[in-house]
């Protein structure tokens, strides 16, 4: 031990260094006696000797500039132009599960609109008594709630199918997001147009449409239309962002995101499934036998470790590591996650940072100790439903090799000595 730590008042270099000498190997942090005179603590810095910016500079403020690479991405050679594409959460850099609606991913078929609330309609039509238009206005006059769930793109993982393609969780698993939304049940709009919810509503489905040139028609079922969906304004506790569907979208938890209309301007009351190009030609599972399934509409139980991951490498050697990661199910609430180092053959289970949230983001840890040699990273999300999150060889036994589609299957990280971490298939 040096003792050049002379400015330490000696109990505080005792209670240092006897920290240190218990918990070697278990103390992430450098002990001070140990580690010299670091400027940072012995010198007086510039931000403690300038004053900062004042609070009329930044009336909406953005993530500080050290942050700057925590932002959405988009690949762009898996589209032919940005108009009709997506881009990709940071998943790797978050924590916790709300994700901030500035880095969220986005998914437009047409672009994002610009929709003033002056001139947003929403009409209810088909099978009601009472055939209604809604003003913006009007909608904030109904009971309102406020729920947290997760979106996810049917495409999410869709790339991997092919075998281990993009290198990172934000390009793998990164077409999710997790918001609370405050708006109005669908239930409330279609009673108020005289849909009798008492009445037979066997067969009965909801068409919902867009304001953007795509329209994004799809067609629901009664049950679940009146069982969860709200019709919302607000996420995270401010207005939509323009991307996300400013200034009314619809909410289908644990339902595929393309379920998920923005820019909500029209629900008609039908008698039987529009089937519409977004659930037909697309949104539709091909499987094995050459046959495609109809309806895919809940999102299966799914996780991925966030990090380590490959763009969140261990830079800090052998010794105590956070694993962390996400897992969510479209069909009730995560129970239990396991972590396992070894590509599969031996199982951890993780921390879950608070009880699984029906539809929502589960944040998982396993808080462990890197003995500095490779590993083959998984994690495998089981739901309440008693549901466990598949392999991808599990999945090509049903799916064959002709999906695109609702890839929810273990992830594999294989995390070199230097704590570089790469995307991989193992068998
Ligand atoms: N709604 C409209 N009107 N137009 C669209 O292009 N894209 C859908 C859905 N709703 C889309 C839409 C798809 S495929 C997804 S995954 C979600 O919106 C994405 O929502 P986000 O852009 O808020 O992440
Ligand atoms: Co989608």
């Amino acid at each position: 031990m040096t003792d050049d730590t002379k400015d330490f008042a000696p109990s505080r270099r005792q209670f240092l260094s006897g920290a240190a000498a218990a918990g070697a190997g278990a103390v992430a942090g450098t002990a001070a006696s140990a580690a010299g005179p670091d400027p940072l603590i012995t010198e007086k810095q510039p931000w403690a000797q300038e004053l900062g910016a004042g609070v009329d500079e930044t009336p909406y403020g953005l993530p500080i500039k050290y942050e700057s690479d925590v932002v959405r991405r988009n690949v762009e050679w898996l589209t032919a132009d940005p108009i009709s594409s997506i881009n990709f959460t940071p998943i790797h850099a978050l924590d916790g599960t709300i994700t901030p609606q500035g880095c969220a991913f986005e998914r437009h078929h047409s672009g994002a609109i610009e929709l003033r609330k002056e001139d947003y309609r929403l009409m209810i039509n088909g099978l009601v008594d009472k055939p209604l238009i809604f003003t913006y206005d009007d909608l904030e006059r109904f009971p309102r709630e406020n729920h947290v769930y997760f979106c996810e793109c049917a495409a999410n993982t869709g790339m991997e199918w092919a075998g281990a393609q993009l290198n990172g969780a934000q390009f793998t698993h990164g077409m999710v997001h997790n918001m609370e939304y405050t708006g109005v049940t669908l239930r409330t709009l279609l009673e108020e147009a005289g849909l009798d919810t008492a009445g037979d509503l066997k067969d009965k489905w909801v068409y919902v449409e867009g304001a953007d040139a795509s329209s994004n028609g799809r067609s629901i079922p009664m049950e679940k239309a009146l069982d969860d969906c709200l019709v919302a304004f607000k996420a995270n506790g401010e207005a939509l962002r323009m991307e996300h569907g400013y200034p009314v979208r619809l909410v289908v938890p644990g339902w595929e995101g393309n379920m998920w209309v923005k820019w909500l301007r029209r629900i008609e009351v039908t008698d039987h499934a529009v089937e519409s190009r977004e659930e037909t030609s697309k949104y539709t599972d091909t499987l094995e036998d050459g046959t495609s399934r109809k309806w895919t509409w809940a999102m299966d139980a799914k996780s991925v470790i966030t990090s380590p991951s490959p763009q969140m490498p261990i830079k800090h050697g052998k010794g105590p590591l956070v694993i962390t990661g996400l897992a969510w199910t479209g069909r009730g609430a995560i129970t239990r996650v396991d972590v396992s180092k070894d590509g599969g053959k031996t199982w951890e289970t993780a921390r879950l940072a608070k009880p699984g949230e029906k539809m929502a983001l589960t944040r998982f840890y396993l808080d462990t100790t890197w003995d500095g040699e490779e590993m083959l990273l998984q994690s495998r999300a089981m739901d309440d439903t008693g549901y466990v999150q598949p392999t991808k060889a599990q999945l090509r036994e049903v799916r064959g090799e002709n999906s695109i589609y609702h890839n929810n299957c273990i992830q594999t990280w294989w995390v070199n000595k230097d704590g570089e971490a790469e995307n991989v298939e193992v068998s």
